[in-house]
């Protein structure tokens, strides 16, 4: 799905002034967090060093979404903190950290469904990017990543299969540059096929712009086959946190955890 001669990156096609996708690093510092009840994750903390892809695995209810939504600033803990580049975000709001360079595509995608698939990508850019000849460059860079979407650049939202929908989410969240990418689920509901398509991908994205990603996924095989590691979580805590290759050759992890 990507080129084999890319052409420049968004990053490139960027207005003069706009800061370049510099790698960041994310933390989580001593997060306790939960709803009325008891937390879900208790002095939780986790390193998600820039440039990386770090999955983040963990059976149904173990805490992944949760997480997620902390980090973008969505939730709010009741103590620790989320750290982008060593500082604290505690007093960040959630449009600030947009604004900082944290994207997060939610679990069950976000795409306008009453607009076409070119008008949701210049919608992504519009903040970031307000020159529309500069935006039309990046757009087009999408549609060098996202093959499949460049064939329906006028197809309304709501007329999108699954996985386009689901391309064109991860696109429209790559198109602003971030630097620092959550991605929740984006192999929900896809075939393999196209959820290797996906994945390779944001890796190559990844690899080109230094973008870091945490990524959770019920799909621990694909997560980790682009993952540089791996962190399972499991009764509110990290229960493994190592290179992704080892993780995939740990069965007792695997059975105890992870489901297969
Ligand atoms: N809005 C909410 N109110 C109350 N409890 C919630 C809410 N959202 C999630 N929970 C609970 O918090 C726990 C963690 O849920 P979370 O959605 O973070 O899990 P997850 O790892 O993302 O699971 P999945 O793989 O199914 O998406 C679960 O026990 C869930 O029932
Ligand atoms: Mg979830």
């Amino acid at each position: 799905m990507s080129p084999a001669t890319p052409r420049p990156t968004t990053a490139a096609a960027a207005p003069a002034g706009a800061s370049p996708a510099a790698p960041a690093a994310l933390g989580v510092e001593g997060l306790t967090v939960g709803y009325a009840g008891a937390p879900v994750m208790a002095d939780l903390t986790l390193e998600v060093p820039a440039g990386q892809i770090v999955a983040l695995l963990g059976a149904n209810g173990a805490g992944k979404t949760t997480l997620l939504r902390t980090v973008s600033g969505l939730l709010t803990p009741r103590s620790g903190r989320v750290v982008l580049d060593g500082e604290d975000l505690s007093a960040v709001s959630v449009e600030d950290r947009v604004r900082r360079g944290l994207a997060q595509v939610p679990e069950g995608r976000s795409v306008v469904a009453e607009l076409s698939v070119e008008e949701n990508l210049h919608l992504g850019a519009l903040w970031k990017i307000p020159a529309r000849r500069a935006r039309r460059d990046a757009v087009e860079a999408m549609y060098d990543a996202f093959e499949p979407l460049s064939r329906r650049r006028r197809s309304l939202g709501h007329q999108l299969s699954g996985g386009e929908r689901q391309m064109l989410s991860l696109a429209r969240a790559l198109i602003a540059e971030p630097r620092v990418l959550l991605l929740d689920e984006p192999s929900l509901g896809l075939a393999p096929r196209v959820v290797a398509q996906l994945l390779d991908t944001l890796r190559d994205t990844a690899r080109r712009t230094g973008l870091t990603v945490l990524l959770a996924e019920q799909n621990v095989t694909s997560a980790l086959s682009v993952a540089d590691r791996g962190v399972v979580l499991g009764l509110g805590e990290i229960v493994a946190d190592a290179p992704a290759a080892d993780i995939a050759a740990d069965p007792a992890l695997r059975h105890a955890y992870l489901g297969f």
